[in-house]
């Protein structure tokens, strides 16, 4: 089976953006991949952050996965920095990455312009050498990425190709490996269209865990009255009826694909039933969707969250079986590279 991995950095709240443009897909891929959906610490680091919360947010994401139906018996649900050949192999990877390819990563010079350069940690530079580590580790075959991390998979791939070339082969051979590549160079799988969710005031920038303001987000574990007040005071627009895809409307855009994907209808579907809705109309159908979707995922949550015992075992033996596969890969890579193995 080819193998996919993928995970959700535990930097706040998980929201309606994660769950619909990442974990909801990683259901139906459990069934039919190997799958790794870890908990990625060790990237929620690179800018300033609480450390109490760091903790909080990692067993809340961990528990979200399986209130969602991450499936623990089909996929190894784990924490990043659980499995130590993560950061092993990033050093090892580092070594052979030009920085200059780390300096043109946008998201590196966005993220450094917005926090100054005093904050600025070397692990904001280093970050995608560590998420090519996540993914070369496990020999993924696919990796589901959005728009903004396609340039940091990009580099994965080169950097497995290099280290393939600079170390594989015969030259790996001589040195006891087996020969031919290392790395399993991954692709990409691209989400279903339509699955980037903007924010509630304003339907140009993406949803996300750390906007300042949590009116601009459906937090996964928001309780019914949050919802509805969350709807009720998002941005809309003064056209009449409802539509998709007009550019002068993004807000529309997005809340008639908040409620595709929540109530699994067709795009005509929705647009027959809401298409002469008013917003005030609109906005108590889709809290009543929101409602009833998010509902039974809380209910597992609190579920999960009440017998800790519970999500330890689980990700303790997501870490094993992780291990197994990251050790091996990494016990590679060093011997390919020349270090005297014990
Ligand atoms: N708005 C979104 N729409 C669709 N998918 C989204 N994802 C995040 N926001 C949206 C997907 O969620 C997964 C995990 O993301 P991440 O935790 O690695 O970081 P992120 O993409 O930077 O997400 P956030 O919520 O915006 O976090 P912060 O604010 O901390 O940067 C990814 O698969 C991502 O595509």
């Amino acid at each position: 089976r080819k193998r996919i991995v993928s995970g959700v950095q535990p930097t706040g709240s998980i929201h309606l953006g994660n769950y619909l443009g990442a974990i909801k897909n990683w259901i139906r891929l459990q069934d039919t991949f190997e799958t790794f959906f870890f908990i990625v610490d060790l990237h929620a680091i690179t800018l300033q952050y609480d450390a109490q919360q760091l903790l909080r947010s990692t067993r809340d994401t961990a528990a979200i996965y399986l209130a969602c139906g991450v499936d623990p018996s089909k996929a190894s649900v784990f924490v990043q920095s659980h499995v130590r050949a993560h950061v092993e192999l990033m050093w090892l990877l580092s070594s052979a990455t030009p920085i200059g390819w780390l300096n043109r990563m946008i998201q590196f010079k966005e993220k450094s312009r917005k926090a100054g350069d005093e904050n600025v940690g070397v692990a904001l530079l280093t970050y995608p050498v560590l998420m090519a580590a996540d993914i070369l580790l496990y020999q993924s075959d696919l990796v589901p990425v959005g728009e903004d991390q396609k340039q940091h998979l990009e580099l994965t791939r080169e950097l497995a190709e290099r280290v393939n070339y600079l170390y594989g082969g015969r030259k790996w051979k001589k040195l006891g490996g087996r020969g031919g590549a290392i790395f399993k160079v991954p692709e990409p799988l691209i989400p279903p269209a339509g699955a980037r969710i903007m924010s509630l005031t304003d339907g140009l920038s993406k949803m996300s865990k750390s906007a300042p303001s949590d009116q601009s987000r459906i937090n996964l574990l928001d309780s019914k009255d949050v919802i509805a007040n969350k709807i009720k005071r998002c941005k809309t627009d003064a056209f009449p009826g409802l539509e998709f895809d007009n550019t002068e409307r993004p807000e529309c855009n997005n809340l008639l694909s908040i409620y595709q994907l929540v109530t699994g209808k067709t795009k005509q579907e929705v647009t027959e039933e809401c298409g002469d809705m008013n917003w005030g109309t609109f906005k108590i159908v889709l809290t009543d969707a929101l409602v009833d979707h998010l509902h039974p995922i809380q209910v597992r949550y609190e579920q999960i969250v009440s017998d800790s015992s519970y999500l330890d075992e689980v990700l303790a033996e997501g870490a094993r079986k992780a291990a197994d596969i990251a050790d091996v890969t990494v016990n590679n890579v060093y011997q390919a590279m020349g270090f005297l193995r014990r």
